[in-house]
């Protein structure tokens, strides 16, 4: 059957969400020269890195000598950087960030382990960040995370997830990121909930972000992909995990999304031999084994000459539909 092939846009979270959690300190030249593989790869957005307390995320310590020099070294890919209150924002801003991303998660207990503040006040903060960040001109994106469940409250009612993803909306998110930040979710659920969310936020303006803990990251991004999601969060060798939030393993691996998303007519823009490049640069960074689910096959496959043919060329570059 000829079906239209249809764009998503990946940002790949690795550099901040992947590498925020490793015990192994990875400096600064090895993060850039990450994240410039990435982009040799085709990834067209990146969350670099976040400008916290680096007390909370030593990893993140160097955003303001990372960011701008990431800038400078990619000018035609979009980095983005997670700030979790207007001092972070500031520190964004001197570094010449154009986007950043809040962090606001849906129920009081992980908003008081990640931020050390209650939802009350993380909504209101998160408000005011972003709204700080449209009057500077960033582009902004809002985290809604512990979407599906909570490390300590359990399951998450997606009504309180409705209610952060409104606020956050019409703080003026440009994007709003449903986040399964430890990876529990089914894709029944996913479904679910895209399907509630959709009633208040148009689907052109989520993206989903999966971790892929139970093994159903590639199962939940495909029920996203169904609910009409076209932007999606993933980090390369599926490095990835929130300090914060007990439980949580790596994310969704992007070459695992990349490779069911393109078997399913859609178009990543991304060459799967050059993304291996980069989860094969970050094993040796992070000294342990690395990749999505299918790495095994896929790095069979670059072995007998054949992931090139198969993939490459196969995408066109550009935006998400
Ligand atoms: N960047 C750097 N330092 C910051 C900061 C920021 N964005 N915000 C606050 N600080 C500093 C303060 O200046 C203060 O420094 P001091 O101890 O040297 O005086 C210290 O951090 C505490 O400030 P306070 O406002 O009391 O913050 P807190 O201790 O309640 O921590 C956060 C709040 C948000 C800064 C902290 O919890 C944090 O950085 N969390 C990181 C969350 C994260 O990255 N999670 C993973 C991603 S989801
Ligand atoms: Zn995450």
């Amino acid at each position: 059957m000829n079906r239209p092939v249809q764009n998503i846009l990946i940002t790949d979270v690795g550099p901040r969400d992947g590498l925020q959690n490793q015990a192994v300190p990875v400096g600064t030249d090895d993060k850039l020269r990450l994240i410039r593989m990435m982009a040799a790869a085709g990834v067209q957005s990146v969350e670099a890195t976040s400008f916290v307390s680096p007390k909370a995320v030593p990893q993140m310590a160097d955003a303001d000598e990372l960011l701008p020099r990431a800038q400078a070294a990619l000018p035609g890919v979009r980095l983005s950087a997670l700030v979790p209150n207007l001092r972070g924002l500031e520190r964004a801003r001197a570094a010449g960030a154009q986007e950043v991303a809040v962090v606001l998660s849906a129920t009081e207990t992980m908003n008081r382990k990640n931020i050390n503040m209650g939802l009350q006040q993380a909504m209101e903060v998160s408000e005011q960040t972003l709204q700080a960040a449209l009057a500077m001109g960033l582009r902004t994106r809002a985290y809604v995370a512990v979407a599906f469940a909570c490390p300590f409250e359990g399951e998450t009612p997606p009504a309180a997830v409705r209610q952060a993803a409104v606020r956050m909306l019409r703080a003026g998110a440009q994007e709003i990121v449903i986040a399964d930040t430890i990876g529990s979710a089914s894709p029944m659920q996913v479904g679910d909930l895209f399907d509630v969310l959709q009633a208040d936020i148009p689907v052109h303006r989520m993206a989903a972000h999966f971790h892929d803990t139970r093994g159903m990251g590639v199962a939940n991004a495909w029920a996203a992909l169904q609910a009409g999601i076209r932007r999606f969060d993933a980090s390369t060798g599926g490095i990835g995990g929130c300090p914060f939030a007990p439980g949580a393993a790596g994310n969704l691996a992007t070459e695992d999304l990349v490779l069911m998303a393109e078997r399913c007519g859609f178009s990543t823009g991304l060459d799967l031999m050059r993304l291996l490049e980069a989860v094969d640069f970050a094993q040796t960074l992070l000294e342990r084994p690395l990749g999505g689910r299918a790495i095994g096959w896929l790095r069979g496959e670059r072995d007998k000459g054949r992931l090139g043919s198969m993939f490459r060329g196969s995408s066109t570059q550009g935006q998400a539909a």
